[in-house]
């Protein structure tokens, strides 16, 4: 990511992450993910592992039904954060933009359902996303940065995912569909990150941040107990020192 990249040209699009979005992690040097297109992860503790992309190509229909879901509270996230924080211009700014953008992926992945008549039914989420919002803490300022750092984390590893699937699908389609939508996802956290920057400095975030990771590391460990429950966020990382989760 360019240096002097600034929120504006986040919010803008304007930027292309190139082939290192989340260089803005800073000071991390957190392991890569061999066999993603996407080199340096260093938002995430610990790369997925063969056995979810194994889960996910396998079980594509539901992951697809699942992305939709995904797609659709990202926007809800950064609404979220809109309306608990109601007078900050500067995050309505960015974050409007983002909530969009989430939608029109939703619409994307809404459409390639309908092409292939799946229904989009509800589907039982996994434990991640509560497991990283029970870390947030309840007091400002702290809540506030948990809270983007979370967003970001749950961006970063969406974004993981989903190159992955770009990269190993054996459908045409979904690699089209992933690979379109790399860009975008991994400046939406990279404009989470760079929100944390600004208004927390760097050493306090990359602390939380550290801590925050280990957290979404302890929520995708563990192996799936029943194939039909894999999903986007379900458990499958490599974990040092031990081989594949
Ligand atoms: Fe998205
Ligand atoms: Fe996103």
């Amino acid at each position: 990511m360019p240096a002097d990249l600034t929120l504006t040209d986040l919010a803008r699009g304007a930027a292309e992450p190139a082939d290192d979005p989340q260089a803005a992690a800073g000071g991390l040097s957190l392991p890569a993910t061999p066999t993603s297109p996407v080199a340096r992860v260093k938002w995430l503790a610990a790369p997925s592992s063969a056995a979810w992309l194994e889960q996910a190509t396998a079980h594509a229909d539901l992951v697809l039904i699942d992305h939709a879901h995904c797609e659709r509270k990202a926007a809800g996230v950064a609404l979220q954060l809109m309306f608990r924080y109601p007078s900050d211009t500067q995050l309505a700014a960015l974050l409007s933009p983002l909530a969009r953008e989430e939608l029109e992926h939703f619409e994307l992945v809404l459409q390639l359902l309908q092409r292939r008549g799946i229904p989009l039914r509800p589907l039982a989420a996994p434990p991640y996303g509560a497991t990283l919002t029970a870390a947030v803490r309840r007091g400002e300022p702290e809540r506030m940065l948990d809270s983007f750092l979370v967003a970001g984390l749950i961006e970063a590893r969406s974004h993981e995912r989903m190159g992955l699937l770009a990269a190993h699908s054996p459908d045409g389609e979904f690699q089209d569909l992933y690979g379109a939508l790399l860009a975008s996802e991994a400046r939406h956290f990279g404009l989470y990150w760079l929100l944390c920057e600004q208004r927390y400095g760097r050493e306090v975030t990359v602390a939380r941040l550290e801590q925050l990771a280990a957290v979404e590391l302890e929520g995708l460990s563990g192996a799936l107990a029943r194939p039909e429950e894999v999903r986007m966020h379900s458990v499958g990382v490599e974990c040092a020192g031990s081989g594949t989760h």
